[in-house]
């Protein structure tokens, strides 16, 4: 009863009876209306696997999350993470979209767009870094996306370039919310006053935190204050910025510990061939206050985005070869 389906996607049949009249069957996808190919990445408690539905031929990746292992590590509550902010997040193409979910009696299943050429840490590891313009369309395909979560409410938390991935035409495609944070949408109560005036558009405190997302890109308010906001996100963007025009993150050590020392005491340097403009955005972004970093709104308008169209025209675009 855990797993208990909410608004689960059907899909409607009509057919006619006896007597011509058309009647509708509601049928739930299953374990049965695909075929499963190969393994496409593999988690802790979760394997994505190639599938095809056998009817429409069409492809997708299927991750598979077992039961038994989710419950005894105590991560239901992760996994209902994910269902409940893919299901907020239908709209945009820079988001794997979540088609359907389903179970047997060992796994759950989560029906999400096939992104085939993988996650985009493979391709920058292959070229070793990105050049302006490469960067320039990934930076801006990744924030057109977290500005379209955050709009939904959604913080992601654990922004990286494993979680970035790419599709058939090299379009992003952001994965990975088992850890994001679903901010209280509730509308502002009036007289108490004990919701208004958030500064950080909804960084309330999670007291119970158990997560910290991966080392490397962990923004500082984390580490001080054990609070993840909406510009917790852009730190990890500002990373993944330095980390294609690099080839590397700005914060690494030996272990998460010096990472972490690193990250509160902003020790970082760039590369002396980094580009100027992309410095500028960086050193804008990678700020110890997230209420003095760089906004989505401006940062869409520093000069290093300059030229591109921002919404729907930057997903007709091709991508730039990458070079
Ligand atoms: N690996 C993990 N999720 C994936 C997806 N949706 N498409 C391709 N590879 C993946």
């Amino acid at each position: 009863d855990e797993w208990k389906e909410k608004g689960a996607a059907v899909r409607v049949r009509t057919e006619t009876d006896a007597n011509g009249r058309p009647i509708s069957k509601v049928l739930k996808k299953g374990v049965k209306d695909f075929n499963f190919g190969r393994t496409l990445g593999e988690g802790s408690y979760s394997t994505v696997l190639a599938a095809t539905d056998r009817q429409t031929l069409r492809e997708y990746a299927i991750k598979v999350l077992d039961k038994r292992h989710i419950i005894k590590e105590k991560k239901v509550k992760y996994v209902n993470i994910e269902k409940d902010t893919l299901n907020r997040l239908t709209e945009h193409p820079g988001i794997v979209r979540l088609y359907y979910t389903f179970q047997d009696e060992r796994s759950l299943y989560f029906v999400l767009d096939l992104a085939s050429n993988g996650e985009l840490l493979g391709v920058l590891k292959k070229l070793g870094s990105f050049d302006e313009e490469c960067t320039r369309f990934y930076g801006a395909q990744i924030l057109d996306s977290i500005a379209y979560m955050h709009s939904k409410g959604v913080i992601h938390r654990d922004l990286k370039p494993e979680n970035v991935l790419l599709d058939t035409q090299m379009h992003v495609k952001i994965t990975d919310f088992g850890t994001a944070k679903i901010l209280d949408t509730r509308p502002q109560q009036n007289g108490s006053g004990s919701f208004a005036g958030d500064p950080l558009d909804g960084a309330e405190v999670d007291r119970a935190m158990s997560f910290v997302g991966t080392a490397e890109y962990v923004s500082p308010e984390l580490l001080t204050d054990k609070n993840a906001c909406k510009a917790s996100d852009l730190w990890a963007f500002g990373c993944i910025i330095y980390q294609l025009l690099a080839g590397r993150p700005p914060f690494k050590a030996a272990n998460e510990y010096q990472t972490f020392q690193k990250i509160v005491g902003l020790d970082y340097q760039f590369p002396r061939e980094f580009p100027v403009v992309a410095r500028d955005l960086v050193e804008r972004l990678l700020v110890l206050d997230p209420a003095k970093r760089l906004p989505i709104e401006h940062i869409k308008n520093h000069q290093f985005f300059e030229g591109v169209t921002w919404g729907t025209g930057l997903w007709k675009q091709r991508a730039p070869r990458i070079k």
